[in-house]
């Protein structure tokens, strides 16, 4: 069957993430389906993200005032209504015409700070210059001057941070994609890099990952450069080790996004919420830490927060929004889950993100 159009209005039965996942699998081809919703291997970390935060239980407080309540945040110097981001997702036209030009708008709207992925589909420089909810996330160009001059397009176009992903400095192996042959379409524009990275030839007895991605692959040192190179804060994702997390702050990381990639690179990850508390342990106290995989929910939010996350990032949510109705779907899943984390705030009796602590949590 071929997909259906995205709609234009939002119907009423969409009324949690869930719901939008489902009605999204309408919206896009068998094998986009398939490599938006799939994860390494036995796909044991995927499933994994979303367990983590239903094996957690709440204990709530009540009888507090509420008249001065907020869900507010401020990381890097800016602050955010909410502590709801939208993580970065490559190749966005697979699911919607508009593609991140459609997920860009939603986040300003939503004042949801919008990370644009290095193989995004849409230049850097097409998105609202005076839009100040959007980072740029960095892979790594195989040497410091091809990643460095990304990193200062992006200042030229008022990106107010850089993303750089460490976990993925080779693809997971996605059982699921190779079985279909998942492949993107050879015309989709790339405008910030080539989808594979150039590596050269291998001699007979050089190992094809070691001598190959891996040797073209980034260094402390080579992070460290770029951060003597670029006054925007530095923040690294796909963090899950504390000697880590310790050692990004003694190079001087602005702050971490604790992250196994939504299960897309590593399977059997520690998950990504009790790496959270690990890292929590033995970064300073207001280090700021954000959290990604498995959200859905309001509850999880609170959560996340309470175990240590300054914020969160959603990833195949969004997407979900965008496949259904581009723009007006991505603001529309923003805002269920901004009001859910709400409810959930004043059942738990938290007037404010500071008052959300593991207190909350029965573990
Ligand atoms: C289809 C897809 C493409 C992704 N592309 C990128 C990317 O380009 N860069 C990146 O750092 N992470 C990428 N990720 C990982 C997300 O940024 C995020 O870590 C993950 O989706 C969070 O898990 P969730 O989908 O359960 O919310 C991608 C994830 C998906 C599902």
């Amino acid at each position: 069957m071929s997909p259906l159009p995205p709609l234009t209005i939002i119907p009423a039965h969409l009324q949690t993430v869930a719901d939008y996942e489902q009605q999204s699998s309408q919206h896009l081809a068998e094998s986009t389906w398939h490599y938006l919703q799939g994860g390494a291997m036995h796909e044991l970390s995927v499933q994994e993200n979303q367990i983590q935060f239903q094996d957690i239980r709440l204990i709530p407080r009540h009888l507090n005032d509420f008249s001065q309540s907020n869900t507010r945040v401020n990381l890097f110097g800016m602050d955010y209504p909410h502590p709801i981001f939208l993580a970065p997702i490559g190749h966005q036209a697979l699911f919607h015409s508009q593609a991140e030009q459609a997920t860009a708008l939603a986040a300003e709207l939503m004042q949801s700070n919008f990370v644009l992925s290095t193989l995004s589909n849409t230049h850097m420089e097409a998105l609202n210059k005076e839009n100040p909810y959007k980072w740029f996330q960095l892979y790594w160009q195989a040497n410091r001057e091809k990643s460095l001059a990304l990193i200062q397009l992006a200042e030229q176009h008022n990106y107010k941070a850089i993303v750089i992903t460490i976990d993925a400095p080779h693809t997971g192996i996605r059982d699921r994609e190779r079985k279909i042959f998942f492949q993107l379409p050879n015309e989709m524009p790339h405008p910030h890099a080539s989808v594979d990275l150039e590596i050269g030839n291998l001699a007979a007895d050089e190992h094809p990952i070691f001598q190959g991605l891996m040797k073209v692959a980034p260094k402390w040192e080579d992070i460290e450069w770029l951060m003597g190179n670029t006054k925007l804060p530095v923040i690294l994702k796909g963090v899950l080790h504390p000697a880590d997390a310790k050692k990004a702050v003694e190079c001087g990381i602005s702050g971490l996004i604790v992250s196994n990639h939504g299960g897309r690179v590593l399977d059997t990850t520690i998950p990504p919420l009790i790496a959270l508390q690990k890292i929590r342990a033995v970064v300073p106290v207001s280090y700021p830490l954000l959290l990604d995989g498995g959200i859905r929910r309001g509850s999880d939010i609170f959560k996340a927060i309470a175990l240590g996350a300054s914020a969160v990032l959603i990833g195949r949510p969004y997407i979900y929004g965008l496949a259904t109705a581009g723009a007006l779907g991505v603001a529309h899943v923003l805002k269920i889950l901004k009001e859910e984390f709400e409810v959930t705030m004043a059942l738990m009796g938290t007037t404010t993100l500071q008052e959300i602590n593991h207190d909350f949590i029965n573990q």
